[in-house]
Parts: structure tokens; sequence; C-alpha cells
């Protein structure tokens, strides 16, 4: 069997971790009103329309047509964002570095007061809700490519569902953004590669590989994280309907991938699993923040490094990966091609990533219900 491919082809570095490198990525959408990404990829008209020929896909089809919510009118945009509380009560009044184990001295970070904190903490805000927007956008672009490509009925009306949920999406968080926060952030250049990479991939499953299971996985953990986390009511109400939505989407991954996975051969497996690592390491170059220390007047490399080595970011990180990681498993790409004493390769990586311990996790396939707007959530 040919070998997997080096880290250098899969994400242009030879260390995963080499945060010179991560750091050196330009972001060349900057400024720009729009991009143009050629998708590639064939059209797929079916004949045979026999609706719940897969039924996972058709009950979770039925499920998705009964769970439509209105943006506009189901949250309460009355509710008043004091974003300036909600940064002293996530961080702290003032700077506290002997909690972070951080020697400030010698760095601009040694003069920040109350102030710049308090600055960072809003700025912070105002750039994950960007990213997260920005996101939605991918999955909307992806899920509609979805329903042009796959070959199944049952998995093209889901799809269309799907659309209709991330138009949504992005129009809330695009909402919450210019009438509740201050400011908008470009989208970060790790995530805008993966967006590209997903969509100019022509092989449908790919799509759904990159978003239902890596990007959406991904957003489903730090939605739950920050839902659980925020004490500002819109934010919360807003993410735990976008939730209920995309633990669907994730399991409408899980459930179209487990059939199609089960018929590849060895070496197209193993270009799924590169393609997973190589997802699972821009996502998580992606959560660096690198551009809100930028903003703030910091050199980005000094305080990354801060912000990687804080615990709280630690467990964090490794949370955004508690969902892909079961679900990975679910689909066989952890394991496919172990060979006797040696561990399968995406095993093997997300091993070095730090995110294997979630491999026994619920999976996104059987949990789906638990996340239903009637459903009392975990
Ligand atoms: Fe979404
Ligand atoms: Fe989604």
């Amino acid at each position: 069997m040919p070998e997997y491919s080096t880290y250098q082809e899969l994400i242009d570095r030879d260390g995963a971790n080499d945060l010179d490198a991560i750091l050196s990525v330009a972001n060349p959408y900057v400024g720009q009103q729009e991009t143009v990404v050629a998708d590639g990829a064939d059209t797929m008209f079916t004949w045979d329309y026999e609706k719940g020929a897969r039924p996972g896909l058709n009950k979770l089809y039925e499920k998705a047509k009964t769970s439509q919510w209105n943006g506009q009118t189901d949250l309460d945009w009355s509710i008043e964002v004091d974003q300036e509380a909600i940064a002293v009560f996530a961080n702290g009044a003032e700077p506290n570095w002997d909690a972070m184990d951080f020697d400030p001295s010698g760095t601009p970070l040694a003069k920040w007061t109350s102030k710049e904190w308090t600055q960072w903490g809003i700025e912070q805000q105002n750039w994950s809700l960007s990213q997260f927007m920005h996101g939605e956008q991918g999955a909307l672009l992806c899920t509609a490519k979805i329903v042009e490509t796959v070959p199944w009925i049952d998995a093209k009306y889901y799809a269309s569902t799907q659309v209709m949920d991330e138009a949504r999406h992005v129009e809330v968080f695009a909402k919450y953004l210019d009438t509740k926060l201050s400011g908008h952030y470009p989208i970060n250049a790790h995530l805008k590669l993966l967006l590209d990479d997903i969509v100019s991939d022509s092989r449908w499953d790919m799509t759904y590989l990159g978003m239902q299971i890596m990007v959406e996985g991904l957003a489903l953990a730090a939605f739950g994280f920050i839902h659980m986390m925020t004490t500002e009511p819109l934010l919360k109400q807003l993410l735990r309907y976008v939730m209920s939505d995309e633990a669907r989407h994730v399991a409408f991954g899980v459930l179209s991938l487990k059939e199609y996975y089960a018929e590849l051969s060895g070496p197209e497996i193993r270009e799924r699993q590169e393609f997973a690592f190589e997802a699972a390491v821009r996502m998580r170059d992606r959560f660096l923040q690198q551009e809100v220390w930028d903003r703030m007047g910091v050199p980005v490399s000094e305080a990354v490094s801060l912000v990687m080595m804080s615990p709280e970011q630690q467990m964090f990180q490794q949370l955004l990966f508690s969902k892909i990681v079961p679900n990975c498993k679910k689909l066989g790409l952890l394991d496919a091609g172990a060979t006797n004493g040696q561990p399968g390769w995406l095993r093997q990586k997300f091993g070095e990533l730090g995110v294997i311990q979630f491999e026994d996790w619920v999976d996104t396939g059987e949990e789906y219900e638990s996340f239903a707007l009637d459903a009392e959530m975990a």
C-alpha cells in the first residue's frame, strides 16, 4: 500500500504544531467583497424517487420539516447586550497573569490595565461570532452543493432542509453581530483554507466529511460549550436553537457516510483519513485568535503562545473535538489500515493532537434527538 502523504503535502509545513508557520499563513480575503472558488463537481440527477429507501435519512427529513424556526420572531431581539459586562464576567475585571501562569514583563501586555483587558474581551466576542457566521455561510454553500451531487433522493430531500437551516444560521449570527456586538472580523485564513478545500473537492462524500463531520462536528461542540458558559440570554437562546439544527446536520453526515464508506477500498479510505486530519489541524489553527491580538497591537506570536499554554484554552481546544472523534470512529476512519501492532493512522494523529480520549463519547448519529428544541438538553 502506498505511504500516507507527508505533513508538507497535507498542511504545507513540516510539523502540525509549528507556530511560526501557522501564523505566517497570510489572509488574502481581507477587504474583499466576494471570493470565487471553483467547485468542480458533477451535478447528479436520480430517477429513483423511492422515498424512504434510506430510513435513517427519511426520518431526519421528516424531523427537519417540523423543526423549522424563524430567527426574526422566535428569538427575543429586544434583549439588550452589554458587551463590556460580558467581557468582565468572562475574563475578570483585570488581567490576572498569575492565574494564567504567565509572566508578562518585557511584553506589551505588562502595561495592560482593566481598560485593555476589557477591550480584548470585547474583541474576542466580535471575532468569535464573526468566524461562526463565516463558517455558517460555508455550511450553506456546501449543503447546497450536496443537494446537487449526492446520488440518493432521501439525501437530496434532507439536504434541502439543511440549506434553509443554514440560511437561518447565517442570518441570526449576522444580525447578532450587527445589532448587539461592535464589529466584524474577516474570515480567518485557516478557516478559509479549509472551506476552500472542502468546496473545491469534486467528490460528494468529501463535502460531507469536511462539512457535516468536521466543521459542523466542531461547531456543535463549540456551541454547546459557549451555550453552557455564557450568561447572555439572547446568545444562549440563539445557540440553543442553532444547536437543535446542527445536531441533525452532523447526524446526516454520519448516516450518509456510514453506508458509503462501508463500500470504499483501503486506499480510498486512507484519502478520507488524510482529509479528516488536515481539516482537524486547520480547525485547531483557526481558534488561535491571532487577529484579535493583532488588533490589540500585541506581537501575535508571543500572545498566541500564551493562549496555547493556558489550561482553560487547552481544555476548550480539546473539547472542540469531542464530537468529531467518536463520529470518525463510527465511520471506521480511526482504525482503518491498522496492522498487527500498528494502530490506525488517524488514531495515531488524533493522539498527537491530544484528542483521542473522546473516541468512546456518544456519536451524533445516535444523540441528535436529545438536542431537539422540545427535549431537555443534557
Ligand atoms: Fe449551521
Ligand atoms: Fe449546520
